[in-house]
């Protein structure tokens, strides 16, 4: 199959990578011209595990190419994946669609011959009648079929995730659409991943529920941790507990300083927008969007009272500010709340993480990023971490209190054992645990 792919970014460059490892042969085409030139020039545009080796081999092997032109990109394409940023509409919260539909007039403009248009951008109910009805203003009705499929890849673990997913989920009522899309994915289908058929609104509605029930988990178990510490029980074990019951599942029950990252806060509040327009409230995912936005400050307060209830003029290093690990995404990183708190509340605040300061210096001017964790705990009153990146799970405890002027090391993902941190001298703080 020939398969262009629009959008060079953590969805698009993954997928296409991917797609050009199963065999097909892949165009990724980005408007971004810095990003299309470093593709070419094979330096990765993103930070994510494994991508680079399977861009080169795939480039190498002449099955992956990457473009600014979307016209001559299509030519002889089967399939046209539109992988572009649905962030939220500033203002009021709905997914943001100008890009989703501006590709759609590109592929209107350009298309030669019939092709199956799919969309894998997270995109509300109905966004695929749309894409369809201005597909129809150029082009004939036997010139293109609109495809639902969602991707549900994680960043950090994108390239096993997209290559040993738990379904793929392909909404349309086209049968010849339903042909290609089976014959694209056929790879993992022989791997035993279950193709999932629905209708295609049916489709973009599962990329939601999906996401807002995996945030609403999370902000579960962050409730019940907040519990834990007004009752003196512990949350990992409460996690532990409830996970092996198989009707709940182990995964997504760590509590933490509340979700962050490019899509559940975006796709949580754009499935609440989309349900009270149709008269439906989800109510449990407008208490969970609240509880968690609430969450990432009342997380700088706990720093504030693990360190005698203030700050001021105290210097405090913060390990880790990705949303998560293995990932360089800062978008609604939880550490941006807890900085600017920290901040206001008198506090001089380093920091330190593993992929991420490049792009955290730009969103927190005021934090003064340093080379190692060390370097950023030197003289520093307390330490934070707030990201579980591998290189703070192992550190030296002994000289890291050594090295700082105050005790306090609060742990906001739980990483340590209570009783090895206080051999060390430093006072711990973490979730939802005595
Ligand atoms: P991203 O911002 O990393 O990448 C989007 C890319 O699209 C950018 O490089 C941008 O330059 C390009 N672009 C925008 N308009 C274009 C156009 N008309 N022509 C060519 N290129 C264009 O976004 P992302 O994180 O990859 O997310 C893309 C979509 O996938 C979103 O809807 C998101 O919700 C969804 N999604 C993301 C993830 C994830 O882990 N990031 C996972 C599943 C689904
Ligand atoms: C999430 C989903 O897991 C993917 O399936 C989905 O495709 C993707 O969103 C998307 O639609 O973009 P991602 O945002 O990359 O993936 O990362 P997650 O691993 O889900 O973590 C999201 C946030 O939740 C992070 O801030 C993480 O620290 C937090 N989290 C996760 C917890 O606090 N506790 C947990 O148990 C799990």
């Amino acid at each position: 199959m020939k398969i262009a792919m629009i959008g060079a970014g953590y969805v698009g460059l993954v997928s296409g990578a991917c797609f050009a490892d199963f065999g097909h042969e892949v165009v990724c085409v980005d408007k971004d011209a810095s990003k299309i030139e470093k593709l070419r020039q094979n330096v990765m545009p993103i930070y994510e595990p494994g991508l680079a080796s399977i861009v080169k081999r795939n480039v190498e092997g002449e099955r992956l190419s990457f473009s600014t032109e979307l016209a001559e990109s299509l030519e002889g394409c089967d399939a046209v994946f539109i992988a572009v940023g649905t962030p939220s509409r500033r203002g009021d919260g709905h997914a943001d669609l100008s890009y989703v539909y501006a590709a759609t007039e590109e592929i209107a403009e350009s298309i030669t011959k019939p092709i199956v248009v799919v969309t894998k951008s997270t995109v509300p109910v109905g966004t695929g009648d749309e894409v369809e009805l201005i597909l129809s203003k150029k082009l004939n009705s036997d010139q293109f079929a609109v495809v639902s499929n969602p991707e549900f890849l994680r960043e950090g673990a994108a390239i096993d995730d997209f290559k040993r997913p738990d379904r793929i989920v392909i909404g349309t009522e086209d049968d010849r659409a339903r042909a290609v899309m089976s014959e694209i994915y056929r790879p993992l289908f022989l791997n035993e991943s279950p193709l999932l058929f629905t209708g295609r609104r049916t489709a973009e509605l599962i990329k939601y529920a999906a996401n807002a029930f995996l945030a609403t988990k999370i902000t579960f178990i962050n409730e019940i941790s907040d519990l834990c510490e007004k009752v003196g029980a512990d949350v990992q074990e409460v996690s532990r507990g409830i996970g092996l019951d198989n009707r709940i599942g182990a995964k997504f029950l760590h509590a933490g300083p509340g979700y962050g990252g490019s899509c559940f806060p975006k796709d949580t509040l754009a499935l609440m927008k989309t349900a009270q327009d149709n008269e439906s409230p989800l109510r449990i995912v407008e208490a969970v969007v609240q509880v968690n936005d609430q969450r990432k400050r009342a997380m700088g307060r706990k720093v504030i009272q693990a360190m005698s209830g203030s700050v001021r003029d105290k210097k405090i290093a913060l390990f880790g500010l990705t949303f998560k690990p293995n990932t360089d995404d800062m978008r609604d990183a939880p550490s941006i709340a807890i900085a600017q708190t920290l901040i206001d509340a008198g506090a001089n605040v380093t920091a330190y993480d593993p992929e991420g300061m490049e792009l955290a210096k730009d969103i927190m001017p005021a934090v003064e990023m340093m080379e190692s964790s060390y370097q950023a705990a030197t003289e520093a009153d307390g330490v934070v971490i707030v990201t579980e990146w591998d290189a703070f799970r192992a550190l030296d405890l002994k000289k890291l209190s050594g090295l700082m002027t105050g005790k306090a090391l609060i742990d906001l993902r739980n990483i340590y054992d209570p009783q090895d941190v206080a051999k060390s001298g430093l006072e711990y703080t973490s979730v939802g645990r005595a």
